[in-house]
């Protein structure tokens, strides 16, 4: 997949694309990341990106011309780009619109600053925005790579065969279950025993079951939307019956 981020500050996306997961499926050639500074687009000797807003107000807005310059140079390229503005007006993100963007060949994520960009763009020259949360921030940067780091790890081979994304939070409209590594005891708290069992049907139940109780305990919406089998039912029944016999 190609991702394209056009920014005022490169230097702000560059280096989290350099570590860890995201830098490696980079080195792999598995995404290829292209920092586009708009300044490379403006039409003056200033290289002038924003203006003062007509009929006034404050603040600055994102010029026209370099964003669609720069655009038009990232459309250009093969395959052609799903052009995305990162605004806080867009429609939510969320892991469902992550796998749904992981199916593009090529993504364009466009970063406002200031009091955002010239309402021209958005009508007329992106296919889509989106909003990382009901909040505003001071520039697109950080949404971006928020969008490229959920969207990059669910592409084949990201992910090493050790870390999946097939039983994590909101993979089934779920949240995931509880996990522990070694020690089994720190002070005086101990991993639960049936993970140590090695019976693998009760451990698999036993999550299942964490799972459905976190989500029905934080994020009770979300269960409107999970694909419940008969056995997660009951396993959800017998968890509202112990969790209404502890409540005082
Ligand atoms: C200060 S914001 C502009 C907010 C704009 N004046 C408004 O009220 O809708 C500057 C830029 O940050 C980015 N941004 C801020 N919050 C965001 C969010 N929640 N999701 C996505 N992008 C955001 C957008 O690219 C936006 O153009």
């Amino acid at each position: 997949m190609i991702i394209d981020i056009l920014t005022i500050f490169p230097e702000m996306v560059a280096s989290p694309l350099e570590e860890s997961i995201l830098g490696k499926a980079v080195e792999r050639g598995l995404i290829a990341v292209r920092i586009l500074n708009i300044r490379d687009f403006a039409t003056d000797r200033h290289q002038t990106t924003d203006d003062r807003p007509y009929g006034g107000g404050s603040g600055m807005v994102m010029k026209v011309e370099p964003l669609v310059r720069a655009i038009a140079h990232a459309r250009a390229a093969d395959p052609p780009a799903r052009v995305i503005l990162l605004s806080p007006q867009g429609r939510p993100f969320s892991q469902d619109v992550a796998w749904e963007l992981s199916r593009e060949r090529h993504l364009t994520l466009v970063c406002g600053r200031y009091e955002g960009v010239d309402e021209r763009v958005r009508r007329h020259y992106v296919d889509d925005e989106i909003s990382i949360g009901d909040y505003v921030l001071t520039g697109g940067e950080l949404p971006a790579l928020v969008v490229v780091d959920a969207v990059a790890r669910l592409l084949p081979g990201v992910l090493g065969c050790s870390e999946s994304t097939a039983e994590e939070s909101f993979a089934h409209a779920l949240l995931e279950y509880p996990q522990y590594t070694r020690p089994d005891i720190f002070e005086d708290h101990q991993v639960p025993e049936i993970l140590l069992s090695g019976n693998h049907a009760a451990v698999r139940r036993w999550r299942r079951q964490q799972s459905l109780r976190r989500t029905w305990q934080r994020r009770p919406d979300l269960l409107k939307e999970a694909d419940l089998s008969d056995g997660d039912r009951e396993l959800l029944a017998e968890v509202i019956g112990d969790d209404g016999k502890s409540t005082p």
